[in-house]
């Protein structure tokens, strides 16, 4: 079956989410966590996603912006910044203008003028996603913009998945499904969409009961793959 909908992850796919802690510490106010900001960027990203799994699994739901604090609280912690109130602050005023990677606007031009449907599926909120959406200038470029929040799990719940074709009126095997996290591009595998992993760090492949079908190292390659399947 042709592929009719791309349908995009959104922090670290098509928004660069070491990009609040880059500029953070390019700006001279927070020398000491300009020596350390990429662990801390690393620590904050992993407590985030392994407090979405742990509220998943345990049926505890708050929503992306809880968990994005709770994971930056953890990480400034074990860095020993806590008590900087004013870096927190600045870090996650960020977070809701995240850029998005250099190749993502025209990536999403070319699929729309070649007629995909396409979207955003994110455990972000609706508020955090809008905000990021508008500072890319990404609005005209997505027809829809889907959150967690309307079945209030995290991914990789299949529930969510099934957001695509309730929203969107399309079968699993029109979708082409991208995200640059490996096991999100897996379990969507698993779920029966078609899937790029976009690795752009050169990862190895996550043992999971499923692997994605095509890895690619960036999104400039996705309309193509979305042309070809
Ligand atoms: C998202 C997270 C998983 O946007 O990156 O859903």
């Amino acid at each position: 079956m042709p592929i009719t909908t791309c349908v995009f992850d959104a922090y670290g796919t098509l928004f660069d989410v070491s990009a609040a802690a880059r500029q953070a510490a390019a700006e001279t106010d927070h020398r000491e966590f300009a020596a350390r900001w990429q662990q801390i960027a690393v620590d904050w990203r992993l407590k985030q996603l392994q407090y979405s799994w742990l509220r998943a699994v345990t049926d505890t739901h708050d929503d992306f912006w809880q968990v994005t604090q709770d994971g930056l609280d953890w990480a400034l912690e074990a860095a020993g910044l806590q008590e900087d109130q004013a870096l927190r602050q600045r870090l996650l005023d960020l977070y809701w203008e995240l850029s998005a990677y250099p190749e993502v606007s025209d990536m999403l031009a070319r699929l729309k003028g070649s007629g995909f449907a396409t979207a955003i599926l994110s455990n972000g909120s609706p508020r955090m996603l809008e905000g990021a959406v508008r500072s890319s200038g990404l609005e005209e470029m997505l027809d829809h913009v889907l959150s967690v929040e309307s079945v209030g799990v995290f991914k990789p719940h299949r529930s969510v998945y099934d957001l695509v074709g309730k929203k969107m009126g399309c079968k699993p095997a029109e979708v082409l499904f991208v995200s640059s996290n490996g096991w999100d591009a897996a379990a969507s595998s698993g779920y029966g969409f078609n899937t790029a992993w976009v690795n752009r760090a050169g990862e190895p492949v996550d043992r999971l009961p499923w692997r994605p079908d095509e890895i690619l190292n960036d999104l400039s390659g996705i309309p193509a793959l979305a042309a070809r399947l």
